[in-house]
């Protein structure tokens, strides 16, 4: 753990900023990862004061009494720093096959696939989804099954493919899932609802 000092009053009001700060002006060597900067990339994605958030869109805490706390994201192998390995979770996301299929032989592209104003209603909520990980990374079960356990965002991926009526694989793709880590591993801890 290491302590910096930032003078907020050159400081934009964000962790990020702070966290650019340091990195540009007393720091280089501080290793995190950002890109879009307003909370659509989820890169950023860390545990600032004990919850997993964004960094460039929680603001810094003004009360000078207490030092902030951040941490990589928790229970992930850490490569540098703010940097986690993110493998197991893309190799869980690309498990659940996050595409359109079709069993009509037609190729991507081949033809437009219509979908009724309420089937279309029925993705809201799930497709906006950043792949930040803060959920699935919250969660107790994934931190002690994270191997074999899907975790949140990874389902609610899965389930926005299920759900989806332009795909007709819905069958397999619950196949896929059938077995006692892969859904069932979710105890209802509800962690992953509380995050920022
Ligand atoms: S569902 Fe999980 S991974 Fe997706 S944006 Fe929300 S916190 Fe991030
Ligand atoms: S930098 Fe993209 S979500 Fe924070």
């Amino acid at each position: 753990m290491q302590t910096y000092e930032v003078d907020l009053n050159t400081c934009g009001p964000m962790i990020l900023d702070a966290l650019l700060k340091i990195k540009n002006e007393i720091d280089p060597s501080l290793t995190f990862r950002r890109s879009c900067r307003e909370g659509i990339c989820g890169s950023c994605s860390m545990n600032i004061g004990g919850v997993n958030t964004l960094a460039c869109i929680s603001k810094i805490d003004t009360n000078l009494n207490k030092a902030t706390k951040i941490y990589p994201l928790p229970h992930m192998y850490v490569i540098k720093d703010l940097v986690p390995d993110m493998n197991n979770f893309y190799e869980q996301y690309r498990s659940i096959q996050p595409w359109l299929q079709r069993d009509d032989g037609l190729k991507p592209g081949d033809q437009q696939y219509l979908q009724s104003v309420d089937d279309r209603k029925k993705l809201d909520g799930l497709y906006e989804c950043i792949l930040c990980a803060c959920c699935s990374t919250s969660c107790p079960s994934y931190w002690w099954n994270g191997d074999k356990y899907l975790g949140p965002a990874v389902l609610m991926q899965a389930y926005r493919w299920i759900i989806d009526s332009r795909d007709e694989m819905s069958e397999e793709r619950l196949k896929r899932l059938r077995d006692p880590f892969s859904v069932y591993r979710c105890h209802t801890i509800m962690n992953c609802t509380k995050h920022a």
